[in-house]
């Protein structure tokens, strides 16, 4: 089965295109007008194929065919970092839509789901992959109310203006039907572009652990005030900085950390701050490197504040575990890209996935597709039209090596009841 290739560049120009700041890359921030147009222009597809489609009391959508099971989920996102990329998310839900219309052309009336995470970046609340966690039941409804935004806009005020919340829609999902859960994905790192590779098969997505630091100290006269006897709080966050990159490195074993976001108050060039608010983001494929790494950071922010005599506040903002995705999907992927003699490694993601999270209920795997030079979340990201293509048309592939092995497996077992005395 062919995927129409034209129709997947086409449908990911057009959503750049609607909701593109230009020159600077795409903001779309989940609940917002950006959110929406994408979501308007997803349902118009879905309604040409006669798909229904359903949204969920914290905004995820799920596109089938009506009498769908959902028994394969492929998923992926919409939302964006602020300035992000054009692919990072929507490539995977354009890639499932393709699929789903691929199916429907060629008169299959499969079991596909395409599934559409809603808030994955964390870019309103802090905390990534908040759809999915609430599928799971990581998040449940005192998470409607206890996430916030930096306006102090909960998470259930976002849902309540979109017309979303529903208390009598469940905020979980029963997985008991899904054999299998999919993502293709940009990579969003350097390895495929530099090492040549057309297919990356997913082996652990890293876990991730963020934190928000705050240094209060006092707030005073840039130029009436003497060196000797202030309490900066800059100077604090400066020191934890350089820290938190010293530690990481130290640490090895793949481990990463960033501090992303800092907030300065009052914020004025002529004025020692009052406090200092910034985020860590601790990532590694195994638990244990990152909750010792975040351990020596936390310390470490703490003594730094002890000497300079400035308080320190940390809350645990997120947390994820590293998940190893589904070996069977692995080797089957693999066996795949053997037999189209396609240049591919099995890799682990340094990026988070929805589809980690519904690891723990079903079968996950995931493709990427290379990132030329490794750039994402930035508005230079990009990816070659052909891999963008051959993921998906690999993404077919596989889900059509899948349906028609399961068909054989129905009618093995029909043939075996019937040839039974
Ligand atoms: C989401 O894209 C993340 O990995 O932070
Ligand atoms: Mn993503
Ligand atoms: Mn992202």
């Amino acid at each position: 089965m062919k995927i129409d290739g034209q129709r997947l560049l086409d449908d990911l120009y057009t959503l750049r295109k609607i909701t593109a700041t230009p020159g600077q890359g795409v903001t779309r921030f989940s609940y917002t007008q950006e959110d929406n147009r994408a979501r308007e222009y997803l349902s118009h597809i879905a309604e040409d194929y006669g798909f229904s489609m359903e949204t969920d009391a914290v905004g995820n959508i799920r596109i089938c065919l009506q009498q769908s099971k959902g028994r394969i989920i492929i998923g992926s996102h919409i939302d964006t970092v602020r300035n992000g990329g054009w692919l990072d998310g929507v490539y995977g839900v354009i890639s499932g839509l393709e699929v789903l219309r691929t199916l429907t052309d060629s008169g299959i009336a499969s079991d596909v789901m395409l599934m559409i995470y809603a808030e994955e970046e964390g870019s309103l609340f802090g905390s990534t992959m908040t759809g999915s966690k609430f599928l799971t039941g990581k998040y449940t409804a005192d998470d409607l109310t206890d996430l916030k935004d930096d306006r102090g806009r909960t998470l259930l005020d976002h849902l309540e203006a979109r017309g979303y919340y529903n208390a009598d829609l469940p905020l979980t999902m029963d997985f008991s039907s899904v054999d299998r859960v999919l993502e293709i994905h940009i990579e969003q790192g350097p390895v495929m572009d530099t090492e040549h590779l057309q297919i990356g098969i997913v082996d652990t997505v890293f876990g991730m652990h963020v934190l928000e630091i705050a240094f209060s100290g006092l707030g005073n006269h840039a130029g009436a005030s003497p060196m000797v006897g202030r309490r900066d709080p800059m100077s604090a966050f400066a020191e934890t900085a350089l820290a938190v990159e010293k530690i990481a490195r130290d640490a090895g074993n793949g481990v990463v950390a960033t501090v992303g976001k800092v907030s300065v108050s009052p914020g004025a060039s002529n004025v020692i701050p009052d406090s200092v608010r910034f985020t860590v983001d601790v990532r590694s494929n195994n638990d244990r490197y990152t909750t010792d790494t975040v351990q020596r950071i936390r310390e470490t922010a703490s003594k730094i504040a002890n000497t300079r005599t400035v308080d320190c506040t940390i809350r645990d903002v997120a947390a994820s575990s590293a998940i190893p995705l589904s070996r069977t999907i692995i080797n089957e992927m693999a066996a795949l890209a053997e037999d189209q003699k396609l240049v591919y490694r099995m890799m682990d993601s340094g990026a988070v996935h929805d589809t980690a999270m519904l690891a723990p209920f079903t079968d996950a795997g995931m493709i990427f597709v290379p990132s030329i030079n490794g750039r994402s979340h930035v508005p230079e990201e990009d990816t070659a039209e052909a891999d963008l293509i051959r993921g998906t048309q690999f993404l077919m592939d596989h889900i059509a090596r899948t349906i028609s092995q399961a068909q054989g497996r129905m009618r093995d077992q029909s043939s075996k009841i019937r040839s039974k005395p």
